[in-house]
């Protein structure tokens, strides 16, 4: 049984925080159009939470392109990245998907850390273009590890900075990947969005705007083991 109290909250940040996984989306369909392949919203699935090159790879196998030098991968993922920073540079703060903000808040006014564990090189760009780093008291992205989800390196990284024991830690995840790197860490996991998907999730809401602060807090406690608590009150 689980005797830590709630102490940190970590956040995916791609199709949670913002939604640049249309961006995503919209960057490996061109790029796989231009390779002479259709690739749909299903398919991109198992690209969410996955790092830049291992991204290209499943992309590639949805093509049936089995082989191909690194040099040519490495150039069709940084093409790709290129058309995908054209849409980063249209994001402002406004972006921030509904919710966020005001959740973000109260667990900060109730003494909760929070970070973010991010697959994303590009995640420091992200987070200045919709001004939210101050918002995060720790940031572990792809530019700090080695393995990308499902392996638990991320979250553990981001529990580390925040100098909390991993099972203080609860997850706020919006992909497959990222909702099995969070339980092999060992942390309680929310999965945002399509419950299919994050069915391995501990809890699962389609958005921060189905429920006040409060009252999420309160269903992550029900939800969680007995013994986890959280602060309840505003200030
Ligand atoms: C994750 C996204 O957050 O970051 C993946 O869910 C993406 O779709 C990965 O491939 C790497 O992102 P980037 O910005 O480094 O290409």
């Amino acid at each position: 049984m689980r005797t830590q109290p709630f102490e940190a909250a970590i956040f995916d940040l791609d199709g949670v925080i913002v939604d640049t996984a249309k961006f995503h989306y919209q960057a490996w369909k061109s790029l796989a159009g231009e390779l002479g392949f259709d690739f749909s919203e299903r398919e991109n699935e198992q690209l969410k939470g996955v790092s830049r090159m291992e991204s290209l790879d499943l992309l590639l196998r949805v093509g049936g392109i089995t082989e191909m030098p690194l040099t040519r991968r490495e150039a069709l993922a940084n093409r790709k990245n290129e058309w995908y920073k054209e849409y980063l540079a249209t994001l402002t703060p406004a972006d921030v998907l509904p919710g966020v903000r005001s959740f973000l808040a109260h667990l900060r006014s109730c003494g909760i850390r929070t970070a973010i564990a991010s697959a994303s090189k590009n995640a420091p760009f992200i987070m200045d273009q919709v001004n939210i780093r101050p918002l995060f008291d720790a940031i572990a992205d792809g530019n700090s590890i080695v393995k990308a989800k499902p392996d638990p390196e991320v979250f553990l990284q981001a529990a580390r900075q925040l100098g909390v024991a991993p099972g203080a830690c609860f997850v706020f995840e919006g992909a497959a990947a990222g909702v099995e790197g969070a339980i092999r860490a060992g942390m309680r996991v929310v999965g945002i969005g399509d419950g299919q998907q994050l069915a391995r999730a501990h809890l699962i809401i389609n958005s921060f705007q189905q429920l006040e602060p409060v009252i999420l807090l309160s269903q992550i406690t029900v939800t969680g083991d007995s013994g986890w608590g959280v602060c309840l009150n505003e200030q």
